[in-house]
């Protein structure tokens, strides 16, 4: 057992160059304990092996490797979803697709059919069927890695039984309407330079051609097929997508667009009228 007093944690946080805050989060992890707690503490007990793995995670958070992808998990509208090197660790803008559905869309009454097209981690579909009992939803993904943490999602989430996964590209391998498909598909132009931290992403989950609109451009002339006629599109586009997206022929219409907690507009409804 190693006794570790809170200046020598401050000054492991900062021999790592690794925030005081962080350096705490990850020590709650590792001692599976609660890091506000650890806010109070003025020593720290640990054995000599979590001493050791408090080294090797703060050299890779050292590197820049994401806290989500560091602890394997990643909160998503209040649910904690596993996350891996296949799949993208959840966003916080990605919750205003759910905001999205719960305001604008549906009602839990209805016997929802969902199609969550580009899954990951399945952070999306899930919480849908978390908030919507009486909802069923197909999973699909062309990564078949990141198709199996969706369904160990599923699990831990107890809606398996609710749930569909199919390996797809795109709507290749669909064969059925559903009432609503969302999707928050790769949205990054490839010539874009990425930070540091979503360089952990799989690359699969972000690109999307030279100007990050290749998904967009199969999706929305594709999905009248695959949508009941009061049916809804509803998808995430990047920063400066909102008037790119409009241009893109289709059957559907675009009915609403929202912006992000940033004001940047993030989310869109298609419908067919
Ligand atoms: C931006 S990530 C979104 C993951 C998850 N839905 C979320 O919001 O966190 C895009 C997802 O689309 C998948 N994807 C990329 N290209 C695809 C394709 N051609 N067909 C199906 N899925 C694809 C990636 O594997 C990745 O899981």
């Amino acid at each position: 057992m190693k006794t570790l007093t809170k200046d020598a944690l401050k000054n492991l946080a900062i021999g790592y160059n690794v925030s005081y805050r962080e350096t705490l989060l990850l020590l709650a992890h590792i001692i599976n304990d609660e890091h506000s707690h650890l806010f109070f503490e003025k020593t720290y007990d640990i054995s000599a092996d979590d001493y050791q793995n408090l080294h090797l995670f703060l050299s890779r958070r050292n590197k820049g490797e994401p806290i989500a992808k560091i602890f394997g998990r990643k909160e998503f509208y209040g649910f904690s979803f596993k996350t891996t090197k296949d799949t993208l660790d959840p966003r916080p803008e990605t919750e205003l697709l759910i905001d999205l559905f719960k305001k604008y869309h549906l009602d839990n009454s209805q016997h929802l059919q969902i199609l969550d097209l580009g899954a990951g981690t399945g952070c999306i579909g899930i919480t849908l069927l978390k908030f919507f009992p009486n909802a069923v939803c197909c999973f699909s993904d062309m990564s078949a890695k990141a198709l199996s943490i969706t369904q160990e999602n599923a699990t831990m989430h107890r809606v398996l039984d609710r749930s569909e996964f199919i390996l797809s590209n795109w709507f290749e391998n669909i064969d059925k309407k559903f009432d609503v498909i969302i999707s928050n598909p790769p949205y990054v132009a490839t010539s874009y330079e990425l930070d540091r931290e979503t360089m952990y992403d799989p690359e699969i989950a972000l690109f999307a051609g030279s100007d990050g609109m290749d998904a967009y451009r199969n999706i929305l002339p594709n999905a009248p097929k695959y949508l009941n006629s009061e049916g809804a599109l509803l998808l995430e586009i990047g920063y400066d997508q909102a008037e790119k997206i409009k241009q893109i022929p289709s059957e559907l219409k675009l009915a609403r667009m929202e912006k992000d907690l940033a004001g940047i507009r993030r989310a869109c409804i298609f419908r067919f009228f």
